[in-house]
């Protein structure tokens, strides 16, 4: 069974509480938070005062997405703000390794994110010390955006890799995922899926959760 992470940034912000609630009354595993900083990525999303909030709303896995540039500047304030899992870009690091011992020895899980265009081969060396590694499906910045088809083989590649260096790190999948195309990516080798559009659009967000978990 997929690890179901509900992505906030297609969520009602003036009902920040309510989606909350309904997040944890469903059986959604991680709250999936998006921070864009009109840098890395051409779009501006939310901060370190609405992850305090949404903290304090919940008991669930904050998995915070860092899609900003320096993101070495801010993890501890991440830390603070309640975060549990911090991922960073690949291309957003120059000093990858050195972030990520900085993620984990704040006390939080490690994730690296890859854009579309970056080559799983690429991780050969750092694979060792993520805990989890975000496959990029859609061009990051922007919710409601289509699957990237060619995303499976980079998910199956990177399975492979784990498999051979390293099995416990998790694969989070996240861009433009569908209950029609959730199972194919559960079978290229996805342990948590990120659903935004798909979960918040939906007429009924808790039964589309449920139905995400059950493939
Ligand atoms: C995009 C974000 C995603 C986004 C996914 O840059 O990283 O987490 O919210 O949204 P959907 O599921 O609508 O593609
Ligand atoms: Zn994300």
């Amino acid at each position: 069974m997929a690890i179901v992470a509900p992505s906030l940034l297609a969520s009602d912000f003036l009902h920040l509480s309510d989606e909350c609630k309904m997040l944890n009354e469903s059986t959604a595993d991680w709250f999936h938070l998006d921070v864009m900083d009109g840098r890395f990525v051409p779009n501006i999303s939310y901060g370190l005062p609405v992850i305090q909030q949404i903290r304090k709303a919940t008991k669930k896995i904050c998995d915070v997405h860092l899609m900003i540039l320096e993101p070495e500047k801010y993890a501890e304030e991440f830390k603070k703000a309640g975060a549990d899992i911090l991922t960073v870009h690949y291309e957003a690091c120059v000093h990858l390794h050195r972030n990520i011992e900085q993620i984990k020895g704040l006390g939080m899980k490690a994730g690296v994110a890859l854009n579309p265009h970056t080559p799983v081969e690429l991780l050969k060396d750092i694979i060792q010390d993520a805990d989890m590694i975000l496959i990029m499906s859609v061009n990051p910045g922007f919710g409601g955006q289509q699957f990237i088809p060619h995303s499976l083989d980079k998910i199956r590649e990177l399975k492979n890799m784990i498999n051979e260096k390293n099995p416990n790190v998790k694969i989070e999948v996240d861009g433009g995922i569908t209950l029609d195309n959730a199972k194919s990516i559960i079978d290229a080798g996805a342990d948590v899926l990120v659903a935004g559009s798909t979960v918040f659009k939906s007429a009924d967000p808790k039964k589309t959760i449920e139905l995400l978990k059950k493939l």
